[in-house]
């Protein structure tokens, strides 16, 4: 028998017995007549006490150990004179009287802490060792436990789990495929999916009714913070539904789940908001609602005061940064440059300092009277005390610098509390966007989105108006689940296929399977994929989804633990008929 107990469970209940525990060497400390070690495992640390005046040796022998050691120690359990409430065993120690050496280990590369002295790269080299230090750990235990509240709730709903194959055929989500070539067909190639999603709509046309699926995706596209090369969604599809029996099946399961596991209860319906509405008051369709700053358009107020600024731009909007009047000369200077950073664009920004005496002072004060300046803090709500930034340009490009700066403002004034969430719906998605460089469609969400039948007439006419049955779910700014309701009929499918452009040869080619199954009788349905590593990142109050997966890639999409991606043989080149093109570095 290797342990009796857990390092996290004694307490002073377990005062006077006898146990025997396993784990790791956290810390060491010898204090001459004494030292003493914490022992650590999954589940917590526990004090061990040797005693050079009881038994000499033993503490001779335990001050030989390492870091990171696996041990087994047996003794007494004893109140804790120095006792530590941090821990959840430090009213107790054991006092050893058996010890033995089970592992050794070599000094690690960085200390095994919660702050730790390892670097990103080196932590991710020796992932499994990051994996001991209690933050990360945690992280991944919190994972499981929301898994297992998915799994709970979705049973209960009647969702049925079914697994969809890895290999399959390149699917409909926008990113490029990671392929894999065929050795029994030279030549040919599986594409590992971006989603499940022609799977889980020919399930419908099954039968299945509702299916979900805890499921690895895979796309091959640039990475971010939030965003793997291969990640986790809950991937979910319903028959004989409409728009609102999804969201409110799945604001059941959000609610669901900030109830068990953050202890939050959202006893209101989510907001709907619409992607117009969205675009227009955040600059996103993913807004942070933890925090008003409502953007307003200020375009018809402003123009034709001779600022050339204002008048040669097609949109002029504003947000108001409450309480930021005493901003000073610096603080301005760099806010000016972040929106003037290149992926943020604005070519400048302008400001009123609405002063607490009642005063108006800007940067445009030349174009404009205190009674115009005092018209633009009417109609964006600004009170003395108030800074107003405006920007200026094409309108799209403008609400997303807005949006930025929108967000940037409540980094500084810290309103954007890692323990305070905001779920909203963002609904009324265009069906289609369109691509200036290819100057074509494509489809916003996926070209199986089910356009609103009452935009339907408008398909042919001004596609870009039509709007679709598509939603997503945005919490905190960050979008953690999207969906749609999905087309049913030929004749719709057709028609879209045609404002995407393709031919019938090319749908057929890409989708003929689905399109067939369409023909044997399919329910109406919809469904959503929530991408359950940024759930997780977002109820452990992170941006980066990195540390909530056991072992990621980094941002080079590289495992740099098992050294990954790799070349491989020319056998198994020759197998799959595959040549390495010599200019591959080209
Ligand atoms: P979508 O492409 O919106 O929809 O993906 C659903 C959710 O998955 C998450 N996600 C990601 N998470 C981490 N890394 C990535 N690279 C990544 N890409 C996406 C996001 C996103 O909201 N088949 C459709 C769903 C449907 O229509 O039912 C789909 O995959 O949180």
């Amino acid at each position: 028998m290797y342990r009796t107990h857990t390092c996290g469970e004694l307490n002073l209940t377990f005062k006077g017995s006898n146990v025997t525990l396993s784990g790791w060497i956290h810390k060491s400390r010898d204090l001459g007549g004494m030292t003493f070690i914490d022992l650590r495992d999954r589940y917590g640390i526990t004090q061990l006490v040797f005693n050079m005046e009881t038994d000499s040796k033993l503490c001779e022998k335990a001050r030989k150990l390492g870091r990171e050691f696996v041990i087994q120690a047996s003794g007494k359990v004893e109140e804790r004179s120095n006792k530590n409430p941090k821990i959840q065993t430090g009213d107790i120690e054991i006092i050893v009287s058996e010890l033995k050496v089970i592992s050794k280990s070599e000094l690690p590369p960085f200390t095994i802490d919660d702050d730790t002295d390892g670097g990103e790269e080196l932590r991710m080299k020796y992932r499994y060792l990051d994996l001991r230090r209690a933050p990360v750990k945690n992280n991944i235990l919190l994972r499981h436990r929301v898994a297992r509240e998915v799994r709970k709730y979705m049973d209960a709903q009647g969702f049925v789990e079914i697994e969809t194959p890895v290999l399959m055929k390149s699917t409909p989500e926008g990113a490029r495929d990671f392929v894999v070539p065929s050795r029994l067909q030279p030549g040919t190639f599986y594409a590992l999916p971006q989603s499940p999603q022609t799977f889980k709509q020919l399930l419908m046309v099954s039968g299945f009714d509702k299916y979900f699926q805890l499921v690895k995706c895979f796309r091959d596209e640039d990475l971010r913070a939030d965003r793997q090369p291969e990640f986790t969604q809950i991937d979910c599809e319903m028959s004989f539904v409409e728009q609102n029996d999804v969201l409110l099946t799945f604001e059941g399961l959000a609610k669901n789940i900030f109830s068990v596991i953050k202890g939050i209860e959202f006893k209101e319906p989510f907001l709907r908001l619409s992607y117009q509405d969205a675009m227009n008051s955040y600059g996103s369709d993913k807004p942070d609602l933890r925090f008003g700053m409502i953007i307003n358009e200020l375009t018809s107020l402003v123009k034709g005061k001779n600022f050339v600024v204002f008048d040669s731009s097609d949109y002029i909007g504003a947000i108001c940064a409450d309480g930021c009047s005493e901003y000073s000369r610096k603080q301005l200077d760099e806010l000016t440059e972040f929106v003037k950073r290149p992926q943020i664009g604005a070519k400048g920004l302008v400001y009123v300092k609405y002063g607490t005496d009642g005063t108006l002072k800007s940067s445009a004060d030349k174009f404009y009277s205190q009674e115009q300046l005092a018209q633009w803090a009417n109609v964006t709500g600004a009170k003395p005390g108030d800074l107003l930034l405006l920007l200026a340009g094409d309108r799209k490009n403008t609400l997303t610098a807005l949006s930025e700066l929108r967000l940037e403002m409540a980094r500084r004034l810290g309103l954007r509390d890692p323990g305070k969430f905001a779920p909203l719906w963002v609904v009324d998605f265009p069906l289609l966007d369109w691509d200036e460089e290819a100057k074509r469609y494509y489809a916003m969400h996926h070209p199986f989105t089910s356009p609103k039948l009452e935009d339907l007439q408008m398909m042919e006419t001004e596609p870009g108006k039509v709007r679709a049955n598509a939603y997503d779910l945005v919490v905190n700014g960050v979008e953690i689940g999207g969906g749609s309701i999905r087309i049913h009929d030929s004749a719709v499918q057709k028609l879209m296929f045609k404002v995407l452009g393709f031919t019938e040869e090319e749908a057929e080619f890409q989708f003929g399977f689905l399109l067939n199954a369409f023909k044997y009788g399919a329910p109406p349905h919809g469904g959503i994929a929530l991408g359950f590593d940024r759930l997780v990142a977002l109820l452990g109050g992170q941006d980066s989804i990195r540390d909530f997966i056991a072992f990621p890639k980094n941002n080079s999409g590289r495992d740099v633990m098992i050294d990954t991606p790799a070349p491989i043989s020319d056998q198994q080149l020759d197998e799959l008929m595959l040549n390495i093109r010599k200019d591959k570095n080209k």
